[in-house]
């Protein structure tokens, strides 16, 4: 038999911004552990904007039950930020006290988590739990969602290496990482690539094109190259800040850059090898969630709740190395966590 507790609360969940798996383990574990306490659990809808309309489901033991290897979030995601409406922000501030809601875990990348962030400054009772396929939040190793995406993209690379030596092609491939090539440099080395492109290390269509040639002496003729779509190469394009496809947190949509097909086709004009380009897209954040994701959710959501139990309030469980810590969400969320120059010069060492 279960043990209740007598000090029986009712907590909230919700995942925001982009999604990806191992969202579901992390909502099962929160549910499954605070049930065991005798908890109830509201599973707020498509992020903040579930919070602001109230939008919310009772999840129990039988709502969880065939999630854990599903790949999304069950409880819907969005982009909304109620910091940018005034009436929206007051409305997530009174739902605490209205629905008589004791904390909130909020999963979620940056954007999610600056809302946690300020929220609790302002001294509400809000959680944090990192998810971002991007991998980019501070004071944690690993955020959920990443390894899924890294095994998706080295499994897309192996096939179109197929592809790519058969016709002795270039094949470009776009990933994402729009402040941080995580994704590239780690799904890029773990796939061979022959070149690397991320927005932390500024190179220029000619280094490109140079080693491209330089490896072209080899018997072998075709040719990787990982690019993340927030990367700039110098001789083909910038970020044009003047694109007005953005969404609430102020991102401009990078699909709309098509920066895979412009450098496809630098590459092609100035080496003469045919080259085609795969935008990998949503493929990436698609599918079920790795076992590495399926238990850093597990461990992610469980740790939550005991430090909701606990009123830990304005931290996020964090992994650091093979151990849990509890970390500022104010900490996760201070900058972009840049990939790790060293890692890069190793992938860069094997080019
Ligand atoms: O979740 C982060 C991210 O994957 C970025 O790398 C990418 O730029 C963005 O989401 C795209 O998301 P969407 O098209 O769903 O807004």
């Amino acid at each position: 038999m279960k043990l209740k507790n007598d000090d029986s609360k009712v907590v909230g969940v919700l995942t925001g911004g982009g999604d990806c798996p191992g969202l579901n383990p992390a909502i099962r574990a929160v549910v499954l552990k605070a049930r065991s306490m005798g908890w109830k659990v509201y599973g707020f809808h498509d992020g903040w904007a579930g919070v602001v309309d109230r939008d919310f489901e009772e999840l129990t033991e039988i709502s969880v039950a065939d999630i854990l290897h599903e790949g999304g979030t069950m409880l819907g995601t969005s982009r909304t930020d109620p910091r940018k409406d005034d009436k929206a922000y007051s409305s997530v501030v009174t739902m605490f006290s209205e629905l008589s809601i004791d904390a909130l875990i909020a999963i979620g990348g940056d954007d999610t988590l600056s809302v946690a962030s300020r929220l609790a400054s302002e001294g509400l009772p809000v959680v944090g739990v990192p998810k971002t396929m991007d991998n980019d939040l501070q004071a944690t190793d690993f955020c959920i969602g990443f390894d899924s995406a890294v095994n998706r993209v080295t499994q897309s690379i192996d096939n179109l290496r197929t592809t790519a030596r058969s016709h002795h092609r270039v094949m470009v491939v776009e990933v994402m990482g729009r402040d941080a090539g995580w994704v590239a440099v780690v799904a890029g080395m773990a796939a061979g690539a022959d070149y690397i492109v991320i927005p932390e290390v500024a190179v220029s269509i000619d280094e490109i094109v140079e080693s491209l040639e330089r490896e072209r002496a080899k018997e072998d003729r075709h040719r990787i190259v990982v690019i993340s779509e927030g990367a700039n190469v110098a001789g083909i394009n910038e970020v044009s800040e003047q694109v007005d496809d953005r969404d609430q947190f102020g991102h401009i949509s990078l699909a709309s850059r098509d920066l895979g097909h412009t450098l496809a086709q630098a590459i092609e004009k100035a080496t003469g090898m045919e080259t085609r380009v795969a935008v990998l897209g949503h493929t990436q954040r698609g599918g079920a969630p790795t076992a590495f994701d399926r238990v850093l959710g597990s461990r992610l959501g469980v740790r939550a709740v005991e430090m909701v139990r606990r009123r830990k309030w304005g931290h996020m469980p964090a992994l650091d190395g093979r151990i849990i810590t509890e970390v500022p969400i104010s900490d996760a969320v201070a900058s972009n966590r840049k990939v790790d120059l060293e890692l890069f010069e190793i992938a860069r060492a094997l080019f």
